[in-house]
């Protein structure tokens, strides 16, 4: 099953790949304020989804652009989590910092993961139990013990309400770390935890295609998800902060009267 996924997202980054070179002729449309879709997402969204059906035409899907399937619900054995574009407003501005992600559901849990880089062709993979990978080599989170060491990544949804959140949250941590990011892909951001090339990662308000593979990544990496209380439900809740284990406590003593 990893594989086809890979094979999906490798699918999917071939039309990606081919629009990138000419940004101005991508057709954007605005499905809510500051939130867009191009018909790139939806076209590398019918590369992954019918290459995934091909090999598993019972398997329930919950995608960005198209929604849920007819089959999809609670108890569903099989269900795939997509995201075609995670960093579409990246992606349209040719601002080289976006994704595929494509995680496996079952039963509830998510145990399979793939996000693929194309701009710098890094492959990230977990499965359950498994560990998690970058082009195939065994990664982990960081080792840091303390937030002062630390480089953070952040996000925020558009909107007033959330972006005045976001600068009391901003100003809490960026006086604390050594540095604070917010780089406009929340999946990107969960493969960096697991890379290690962050230290941890927090964002209110997404969806579960943002975070399905991102957060099975940063658990096999040795990192913890979880909401701003710390709590676990963050895949549906949309609320999520992921780091190495110390870094995480940290995060959540710092961030949970935003929870
Ligand atoms: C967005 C990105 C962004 C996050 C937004 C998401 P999209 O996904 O993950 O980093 O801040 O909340 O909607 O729309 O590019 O797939
Ligand atoms: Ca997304």
């Amino acid at each position: 099953m990893l594989n086809t996924a890979i094979k999906a997202a490798r699918r999917a980054a071939t039309v990606i790949n081919r629009a990138s070179f000419d940004v101005e002729r991508i057709t954007v449309t605005e499905k809510q304020h500051n939130d867009f879709v191009t018909d790139v997402d939806q076209a590398a969204e019918q590369a992954i989804v019918e290459t995934l059906l091909k090999a598993y035409p019972d398997h329930a899907i919950l995608a960005e652009e198209s929604g849920a399937s007819a089959n999809l619900n609670d108890e569903s054995e099989y269900a795939w989590i997509i995201d075609p574009i995670d960093g579409t407003t990246n992606f349209m501005h040719g601002y080289p910092n976006y994704c595929v992600s494509i995680a496996l559901q079952q039963r509830g849990i998510i145990t399979q993961a793939v996000i693929y880089d194309p701009v710098r062709n890094d492959l990230f993979t977990a499965t359950k139990g498994a560990g998690a990978f970058l082009n195939e080599k065994r990664i982990r989170v960081t080792k840091h013990d303390r937030i002062a060491n630390t480089m953070i990544g952040s996000g925020h949804q558009a909107g007033p309400r959330a972006l005045d959140e976001y600068m009391r949250m901003y100003q809490i941590m960026a006086e604390r770390c050594q540095a604070v990011r917010s780089s406009g892909s929340a999946a990107l951001e969960l493969a960096n935890v697991a890379a290690g090339r962050i230290d941890g990662y927090y964002e209110k308000g997404l969806k579960p295609w943002d975070i399905a593979a991102g957060s099975l990544l940063v658990t096999e990496a040795g990192g913890i998800c979880g909401e701003f209380n710390g709590e676990s439900s963050y895949l549906y809740k949309g609320d999520i902060i992921a780091a190495s284990p110390k870094v995480f406590g940290q995060m959540v003593t710092l961030l949970s009267p935003f929870a």
